[in-house]
């Protein structure tokens, strides 16, 4: 069944995800692979349109709320994007997934896990991810990377919580990776960034180095 590797990249505002993603992007592409990037929310025209709704400061949705929103989008993004790539044997790098439903809705917003954990199952039709990377960084250091990004003020409507909230989100995300399994992997984001890579491709398998 020639399936690919599905790999996503977890943690807080500005731990530097992104950046990780497009070294990776660019490590792999260079050794002959075919590489699909994208990110949650987002991937599709539908999750791209619910991204914007979810990150509007003007808007005020309950964790609940967020969550349908957020479960449709990946829906759409899963069927459309994510399965047909890994159906053609492609690298997958998704910046986010169900993890962050799991960090930012239930374990911080409330949301019971079992709703949670029910919504992502029926959004992906059980599809998890092979290899996840939790970038981890004080909270505090990672809004004021997201300051600096946006010129001093806070970007979107979720970079705009409260620090104690960002403190939360750190440490749910540690919390789920302890207990999560084999696929999670914690990296020291509190580092320069080529080192930090360095770090992640220790972590990949054999065939993806
Ligand atoms: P980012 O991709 O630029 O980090 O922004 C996406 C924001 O959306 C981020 O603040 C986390 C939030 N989010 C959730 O709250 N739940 C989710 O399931 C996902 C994918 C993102």
């Amino acid at each position: 069944m020639g399936r690919g590797w599905f790999i996503t990249f977890e943690g807080g505002e500005g731990s530097g995800k992104t950046t990780q993603v497009r070294r990776l992007e660019e490590h792999l592409r260079g050794g002959g692979h075919e590489v699909v990037v994208t990110r949650e929310p987002g991937g599709t025209a539908v999750a791209e349109a619910v991204r914007a709704v979810l990150l509007d400061p003007a808007q005020d949705p309950d964790p609940l709320t967020e969550l349908f929103l957020l479960e449709a989008a990946r829906r759409d993004h899963v069927e459309r994007v994510i399965r047909p790539a890994l159906e053609r044997g492609a690298v997958v790098l998704c910046d986010r997934f169900a993890d962050s439903s799991v960090v930012y809705q239930g374990l911080v917003g409330g949301v019971e896990a079992a709703t949670v954990e029910r919504l992502n199952r029926l959004a992906t039709g059980g599809l998890e991810p092979d290899l996840t990377f939790v970038l981890d960084l004080p909270a505090e250091e990672g809004l004021a990377r997201v300051g600096r990004r946006n010129g001093g003020g806070s970007g979107n409507r979720i970079d705009g919580h409260p620090l104690e909230f960002h403190r939360r989100v750190r440490d749910a995300f540690l919390e789920l990776a302890r207990r999560g399994g084999r696929r999670f992997r914690i990296l020291p984001a509190r580092q320069d960034e080529d080192r930090l890579f360095e770090l992640l491709l220790d972590e990949l398998p054999e065939e993806l180095r």
